[in-house]
């Protein structure tokens, strides 16, 4: 197969991405599971989560886990539903795997890496929902083209997502709200639904709180943005 070429630079890390040790028990079970719950290497080829779950009603995507919780509790929710997760930080990547098997999900598969080369790899329209939940908000003006939502990372979720499908993006950074609602308004693949002026104020009502958000780092309340894939 031919390798997938990604659109996107190089990953700049935020946080950590090298591994702290493991405690005994989550390294034992990320030498059990990993395997079992790890996604191909999506540098290698296409990724089609029908061969992966067949019968799932539908794959969402959550782009930078963290510790997982929020991706493994939305499985445990949506049992018919394929959950993929791509998360570069080596001990997230171990939480959620500890977290997939003290759940005892079966519909949650997993990528230590760039979510970018993930979406590559994604069939066009294989996608029901993303969520970017409270990614890195990189401040400073002169690191903003490091942040995730970028132009060509929204049209590459506009390919991967259905047409009805949807985007969650959510940040605890006033700057980061606006500049995400300002390029997803100007492409012409996505609406916001908020109905009424407050919308984005409140958490929708299957938000699950994830680690960061608790955490309350950012310089204001939480701002959730919905989006659907026109
Ligand atoms: C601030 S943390 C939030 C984690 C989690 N969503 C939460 O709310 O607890 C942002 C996460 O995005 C991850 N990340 C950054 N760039 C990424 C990328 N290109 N693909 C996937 N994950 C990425 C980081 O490693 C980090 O764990």
């Amino acid at each position: 197969m031919p390798p997938v070429q990604a659109p996107h630079g190089p990953l700049r890390s935020y946080g950590r991405i090298k591994s702290r040790n493991l405690k005994p028990r989550q390294a034992e079970i990320l030498a059990r599971r990993a395997d079992d719950v790890s996604l191909p290497d999506p540098d290698l080829g296409p990724i089609d989560p029908k061969t992966i779950a067949p019968d799932a009603a539908e794959t969402w995507l959550e782009i930078g886990f963290g510790g997982g919780e929020h991706m493994v509790a939305q499985a445990a929710r949506a049992p018919g539903v394929l959950l993929l997760g791509a998360e570069p930080f080596f001990n997230g990547f171990a939480s959620a795997v500890r977290h997939i098997e003290e759940a005892g999900v079966s519909n949650v598969r997993v990528l230590q890496g760039d979510a970018r080369a993930l979406l590559a790899a994604l069939p066009d329209a294989s996608l029901a929902r993303v969520f970017i939940l409270f990614p890195d908000p990189w401040p400073k003006a002169r690191h903003h083209k490091r942040r995730l939502v970028q132009d060509e990372v929204i049209a590459e979720m506009a390919r991967a997502v259905r047409p009805g499908g949807r985007l969650r993006f959510a940040t605890d950074w006033a700057d980061y709200a606006d500049w995400t609602l300002r390029r997803l308004l100007r492409s012409p693949d996505w609406r916001w639904i908020a109905q009424g002026a407050d919308d984005w104020r409140t958490p929708p009502a299957d938000h699950i709180t994830t680690r960061y958000e608790t955490k309350r780092l950012g310089d204001c309340a939480p701002v959730f943005l919905e989006f659907e894939r026109r």
